[in-house]
C-alpha cells in the first residue's frame, strides 16, 4: 500500500516520480479513505457536547472550511500557470484533496446541528485567516508561482498540518477520524511546496530573500489564527505555544525565518 510511503523519506528524483501522478494519489488514499464515509467509519457514534463545547467545535470547524475553500480555490487556479505538466498533474490532486476536505468538515457542521454551513462559516471566519487567503489569491492571480506555491504548500499547509495534527489528538473520535486522514493529505501537499521550492532555491537563492519577505508579512496573521484556535480548542499555554513552535519550526527546516 503506498500509503506506507512516506514522501519526506524519498528522494527528491524518487519525490518528484512518485508524487507527481494519480496513480500515487489514487493508492495513498484508497489506503485510509476505503471503508469510511465522509472520513470515519459511519458506524461510530457521536459524543454528547456541551453547548460552548459545541459552539466551539463548530467555530473551528468553519475555520478549517475557510482554509481548505482557500486551497481549493488556489491550487485549482494555479494550474493554469504550473511550470510543468507534473506539477500541473500534482495540482490536480491536490485539488480533490481540497474538494474532499472540504466535503468532510462540512458534512461534519451538518453533522453538529447546521442546517447552513455556508453562513455559518462567513459568520465565524477568523479576520486573520480571510486575509491570509486574500493574499495567496492575489499571487494566484498576479500568477506569481513562487510566491503562490510558498504561501499555499509551505505555510498553508504547514498550519494546517499542526494545528489538524493537535486537534486529532484531543477531538471527539469521529473528528479525530476525520482529521487524522486530512492530515495525510497535508502532508503529501506540504512535501509537493518543499520539493519545488528546494530545486528553485538552490537555482535561484535571491529567490530566499523574496520569500523571507512573504513569510514575515505573513507571519502576524498566522499566530493570530493560531491564537484564536488554541482558545477554541481550550489549549492550555504550553499546549497554544507549542502549535506555534511546531509551526515555525516547519518553516525553519524549509530555511525560512521570521
Ligand atoms: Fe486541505
Ligand atoms: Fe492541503
Amino acid at each position: 500500500m503506498t500509503d506506507a510511503i512516506d514522501p519526506h523519506a524519498l528522494s527528491e528524483e524518487d519525490f518528484h516520480a512518485e508524487v507527481h501522478s494519480f496513480q500515487f494519489w489514487l493508492e495513498a488514499v484508497e489506503g485510509y479513505l476505503a471503508g469510511t464515509e465522509f472520513g470515519f467509519d459511519a458506524g461510530q457514534t457521536d459524543e454528547t457536547f456541551t453547548l460552548p463545547e459545541l459552539s466551539d467545535l463548530i467555530t473551528t470547524l468553519c475555520n478549517y472550511c475557510v482554509a481548505e475553500k482557500t486551497a481549493l480555490e488556489a491550487s485549482s487556479g494555479m494550474i493554469r500557470f504550473a511550470p510543468s505538466p507534473d506539477a500541473a498533474i500534482f495540482l490536480s490532486t491536490q485539488v480533490a484533496d481540497e474538494g474532499r476536505h472540504l466535503e468532510v468538515f462540512v458534512h461534519r457542521l451538518k453533522m453538529l446541528g447546521i442546517e447552513d454551513p455556508w453562513q455559518e462559516i462567513d459568520n465565524r471566519a477568523n479576520r486573520s485567516l480571510l486575509q491570509f487567503k486574500d493574499r495567496l489569491l492575489e499571487f494566484v492571480d498576479q500568477q506569481d508561482w513562487e510566491a503562490a506555491i510558498f504561501v499555499q504548500n509551505v505555510l498553508l499547509e504547514a498550519m494546517e498540518f499542526t494545528v489538524f495534527k493537535a486537534h486529532a489528538s484531543s477531538a471527539d473520535p469521529i473528528t479525530s477520524a476525520i482529521l487524522a486522514g486530512v492530515v495525510k493529505d497535508e502532508r503529501r501537499h506540504m512535501g509537493f511546496g518543499e520539493n519545488d521550492l528546494g530545486r528553485k532555491l538552490r537555482q535561484a537563492p535571491h529567490t530566499r530573500t523574496r520569500l523571507n519577505q512573504i513569510n514575515k508579512e505573513l507571519n502576524p496573521l498566522v499566530l493570530s489564527t493560531f491564537s484564536e484556535i488554541a482558545k477554541e480548542l481550550k489549549l492550555n499555554t504550553h499546549q497554544g505555544l507549542s502549535i506555534s513552535s511546531n509551526y515555525l519550526a516547519t518553516i525553519d527546516r524549509l530555511g525560512f525565518s521570521t
